[in-house]
């Protein structure tokens, strides 16, 4: 199948390889012309693991030719089907923002005008329920001149990529959502997923657009609120002097509970998690419903930083001192520090009167857009040299093997919002929920 997809970012771009991968022709168009340039040299334009390699395979000179990129939205004239991949972020109150998905769909629209046959468009972004019919679809339609359900057809196809492994997530998905108002529409989703289906054996999922944008939503709320739930009584556990990870290891014994997802600490960030609670949440209040399991999953993250803190407190008091702040992105395996954890973390030691001293392996440039002002440095080793204290923010597994490093601090206290530093003699160790 000819395939377009609509934006380069992180979705649009891992999908469009990995649709290249499968078999089909695909055309990824984005308005960044070095983005368009980067694809068609056969590089990647993100940092995701195996993605350098599948467009290396696919784009450029020696790949397979299965993969372009351009910034003409006439490409899709020549595809069956478009996949949009548009940012949807959220406006300060917490709502999504639609704008950028409407004034794609009105782009697509007025490119289809032009179409002579059937096309459909599927929706891969993440929208609050009812967008794809009554946002999207009237979009489209008002700039085409076509109907939606007769010329035009449109789905929703959930995306379940998490960073870092939005590769493998996608090759090997635990299941596929197809959410469609049309048997068109159906039939399309199915030729583009067929390959990966019949090579995986995952599950398939039919149901209608507005029911497939809710799967995305219950699926990060529930992931969220597990993690903050298993942050709870860890908390409960930390007061009583019980080790949550035994309880976690425990409780991930029982199939009803499952044993991800369980790793207590400084809580969830990222680009997806916190938005989408807070999409949902706001969709829910202006349906006048309270909810209050995801609006407490929401204040539990808020508090773990504090928390961590706190315990920090505790031990010293770090107004004049260096402080080491050990991970800077949203989790390991990534450069992306979006609602990262360390953000919060890093904003209370600056109130205590810190010089913070941040280190992280690959997300030290992107801090930099927060804190302009703080101390990078090359190493944890570095970071460490005289720090009255140390905190670590972000669980890279490099953190695990230091040892005599710690014998340089000026006063050798850690405190570990995500369990990677072994207990030690010489150091005063103190978990966040541990
Ligand atoms: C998440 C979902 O896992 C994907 O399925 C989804 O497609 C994606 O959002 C999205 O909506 O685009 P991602 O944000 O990449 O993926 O990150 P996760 O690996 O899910 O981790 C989220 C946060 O939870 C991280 O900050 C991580 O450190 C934290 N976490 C995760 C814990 O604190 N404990 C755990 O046990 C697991």
């Amino acid at each position: 199948m000819f395939i377009s997809v609509i934006g380069s970012g992180y979705v649009g771009t891992t999908i469009a390889a990995c649709f290249a991968e499968i078999g089909h022709d695909v055309v990824n168009v984005d308005i960044d012309e070095d983005i368009v340039a980067t694809i068609n040299a056969g590089e990647a334009p993100i940092h995701e693991d195996r993605l350098p390699e599948l467009v290396a395979a696919h784009a450029g000179e020696d790949g397979t030719g299965r993969l372009q990129a351009t910034t003409d939205y006439k490409a899709v004239l020549d595809t069956e089907v478009t996949f949009l991949c548009l940012p949807t972020p959220q406006h300060d109150d917490g709502s999504i923002d639609l704008s950028i998905m409407e004034a794609g769909a009105e782009q697509l629209g007025s490119t289809l005008e032009a179409k002579a046959d059937r096309h459909t468009v599927v929706v891969k972004s993440t929208v609050i329920p009812g967008s794809t019919a009554d946002v999207i679809g009237p979009a489209i339609e008002s700039t085409s001149g076509k109907a939606i359900g007769e010329e035009i057809s449109i789905g929703m196809n959930p995306e379940f990529l998490r960073e870092g492994t939005a590769v493998h997530d996608f090759l090997d998905p635990d299941k596929v959502v197809l959410g469609a108002d049309d048997d068109h529409a159906l039939a399309d989703m199915h030729t583009v997923f067929d390959p990966l289906v019949e090579r995986t054996d995952a599950p398939v999922v039919e149901t209608d657009t507005k029911t497939a944008e809710m799967i995305k939503y219950a699926n990060n709320g529930f992931l969220a609120a597990k993690v903050s739930l298993i942050n709870d009584i860890a908390n409960i556990c930390k007061e009583f002097g019980i080790d949550s990870y035994e309880v976690a290891d425990a409780m991930g014994l029982d199939d009803r509970i499952g044993a991800k997802f369980l790793r207590s600490g400084l809580g969830w960030g990222g680009s997806c998690f916190p938005k989408d609670t807070n999409a949902i949440i706001n969709a829910a209040r202006e349906a006048e419903y309270e909810p209050e399991m995801l609006a407490s999953a929401v204040s539990v993250n808020d508090l773990q930083p504090k928390r961590l803190l706190s315990l920090m407190d505790d031990h010293a008091d770090v107004d004049g001192k260096r402080v080491a702040v050990l991970g800077l992105a949203f989790k390991p395996g990534t450069d992306d520090v979006r609602n990262s954890r360390a953000i919060d973390v890093i904003e209370g030691l600056q109130d205590r009167g810190a010089t913070v001293v941040a280190y992280d392996p690959v997300a030290a440039e992107n801090m930099r857009a927060h804190f302009p002002d703080i101390e990078y440095a090359d190493s944890a080793a570095e970071a460490l040299v005289d720090a009255g204290a140390a905190v670590v923010a972000t669980g890279w597994d490099e953190f695990a093997a230091l040892d005599a490093e710690f014998d340089e601090m000026a006063s050798p206290i850690v405190v570990d919002g995500r369990r990677v530093v072994e207990r030690r003699d010489g150091i005063t160790y103190e978990g966040l929920t541990w």
